[in-house]
C-alpha cells in the first residue's frame, strides 16, 4: 500500500489569508500615513500663503495711504510683484478691482473678462476670510480701504490632490498586476491538470491493453471460467477502461452529446449503491424520467462519484444520499445531491473548491476542484453548495442547460 505525504492544506490557506491581511493593513497604513503627511504640508502651505497676502494687503494699504514716500513705495512694490503665484482681486471701497495671477485672454471681451473673474471671486469668497486694507491719512485716522480676496496657489492645489492622485495609480496598478498574476497561475494550473491527466491515461492504456489479452487467455481455461474469475476480472477491467478514459477526457477538450440526465445519475447509483455500507440509503427523486442536457458522460458521472463519495464520508456509518433532478423554469435542469452528514462550517464554504483543501486525513482535497473544472469549464455548467447546516447535511447543486 502506498502511504500518502500529509500536506497540511489547512495551514496554507490559513497562512495565505493572513498575509492577504496583513498586505491590506500595511497599504491602508501607508496611505493613511501619505494623506496624512501631506495634510500636515498642506496646512504649513497654506499658513505661509495667508501670511504672504496678509504681507501684500499691507504693502498695498501703504501705497494707497497718504503717508507713502518714494522709498517706501520702492519696498512695497517688492512685495506685490513678489505674488506671482497666489490668485489674487482687491476691492477698493468704491467698487474698483485690480488682479494677479488670474490668467485672462486679453483678446476676450470685456463683459467676459468681468465674468471670469466675477467667477474667480465667488471661489475665493468661497475659499477664504478676505483681508481689510486700512486707509490711513496724515492726520493717522483709520478708514476702510476695501478687501484683498485670495485663493489656494496652483502649487497648493496640486499638493491637496497629489496623494489621491498617486493612491488611484497605485491602486489600478496593482490591481492590474493581480489580475496578471491571477490568470497566469490560473494557465499555469491548467497545464499541470491537463498534462497529468493525460500522462497518467497514456500510462494506463498499456498495462490495460494487456490485461485484455491476458483476459482471453484465461477464458481458455475451464477452470478458471467456472470459477468466475474472468467475470470478476472483465469487470474490474472496464472499471480500469472508465478510468483511463475520464483521464484522458480531462486532458483534452470533450465532445458533449445530448443525454438523459436522470439515466445517467440512476447508472451512478446503481454503481455506487453495493459499494456504500448497507446502513447507507441512496435515494433518487425525479419529476419525470427524461431531462436531457449536453454532457460528456464518463466525466459528469466523475462528478456524481467524487459528491457521492464525500457525503458518505461526511455521514460516517449512517444516512441517507438523497439526489434530486429538478428542472428549472428558466431552462436550467438542477441536481441536487443532498447528505444527512456533518455539515460544512460556515467559514469553510467558500473554500471547499480550493485545490488541496481536505478536512479528512486520507483525503487530496481535489475531489470537488475536479468536479468544478468539469461542470464550469467543460459543461458551461455551475457547482456550489446550496445549503449547508452543521450536523445536519449538506446539499450541493450542479446546474446545467437542458436541450
Ligand atoms: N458533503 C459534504 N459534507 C461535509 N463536508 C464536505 C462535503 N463535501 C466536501 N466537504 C468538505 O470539503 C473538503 C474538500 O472536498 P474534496 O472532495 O475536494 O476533497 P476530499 O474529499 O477531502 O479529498 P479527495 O481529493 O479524496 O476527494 C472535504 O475535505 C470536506 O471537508
Ligand atoms: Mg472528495
Amino acid at each position: 500500500m502506498s502511504k500518502k505525504i500529509a500536506i497540511p492544506a489547512g495551514d496554507f490557506y490559513q497562512n495565505n489569508s493572513n498575509l492577504k491581511w496583513v498586505v491590506l493593513v500595511i497599504s491602508v497604513l501607508i496611505s493613511v500615513g501619505s494623506i496624512y503627511y501631506t495634510n500636515v504640508l498642506v496646512e504649513q502651505l497654506k499658513a505661509r500663503e495667508r501670511q504672504q497676502i496678509q504681507l501684500f494687503a499691507k504693502a498695498l494699504e501703504y501705497t494707497m495711504s497718504d503717508l507713502s514716500n518714494e522709498n517706501i513705495l520702492f519696498v512695497t512694490d517688492e512685495i506685490i510683484f513678489k505674488n506671482n503665484s497666489i490668485p489674487t482681486i482687491w476691492i477698493t471701497r468704491d467698487g474698483e478691482y485690480q488682479y494677479r495671477n488670474i490668467k485672462i485672454d486679453s483678446s476676450l471681451s470685456e463683459s467676459r473678462k468681468k465674468r471670469i473673474l466675477e467667477q474667480q471671486l465667488k471661489s475665493m469668497k468661497a475659499s477664504y476670510e478676505p483681508i481689510q486694507m486700512t486707509y490711513r491719512d496724515e492726520q493717522g485716522n483709520e478708514d476702510e480701504y476695501g478687501y484683498v480676496y485670495y485663493k489656494n496657489s496652483f502649487l497648493l492645489t496640486q499638493l491637496i490632490s497629489y496623494p489621491y492622485i498617486q493612491l488611484s495609480v497605485i491602486a489600478i496598478f496593482g490591481f492590474i498586476a493581480y489580475l496578471a498574476f491571477n490568470y497566469s497561475k490560473a494557465a499555469e494550473q491548467n497545464r499541470v491538470w491537463v498534462g497529468l491527466a493525460k500522462e497518467t491515461a497514456h500510462q494506463l492504456g498499456t498495462p490495460l491493453s494487456s490485461l485484455m489479452a491476458w483476459i482471453e487467455v484465461l477464458r481458455e481455461d475451464n477452470e478458471m471460467r467456472e470459477k468466475g474469475v474472468v467475470e470478476e476480472l472483465e469487470k474490474d477491467i472496464y472499471k480500469l477502461r472508465i478510468v483511463t478514459e475520464r483521464f484522458s477526457s480531462i486532458g483534452s477538450v470533450p465532445v458533449l452529446k445530448r443525454e438523459n440526465v436522470i439515466a445517467l445519475v440512476n447508472t451512478v447509483v446503481n454503481y455506487l449503491r453495493p459499494r456504500v455500507s448497507s446502513k447507507i440509503k441512496m435515494e433518487v427523486h425525479v419529476m419525470s424520467e427524461e431531462i436531457f442536457a449536453n454532457v460528456h458522460a464518463p466525466l459528469f458521472e466523475w462528478v456524481l462519484e467524487n459528491l457521492c463519495k464525500n457525503a458518505v464520508d461526511a455521514m460516517g456509518s449512517t444516512g441517507t444520499i438523497g439526489i434530486k433532478v429538478l428542472r428549472g423554469n428558466d431552462g436550467k435542469v438542477f441536481i441536487d445531491v443532498s447528505d444527512t452528514g456533518k455539515g460544512i462550517p460556515r467559514s469553510k464554504v467558500g473554500m471547499v473548491f480550493r485545490p488541496g483543501f481536505t478536512t479528512k486525513k486520507r483525503g487530496w482535497g481535489l475531489g470537488l476542484t475536479l468536479a468544478k473544472r468539469i461542470i464550469e469549464t467543460y459543461h458551461k455548467g455551475k457547482i456550489f453548495v446550496k445549503s449547508s447546516e452543521e450536523n445536519q447535511g449538506t446539499t450541493f447543486r450542479i446546474v446545467l442547460d437542458v436541450v
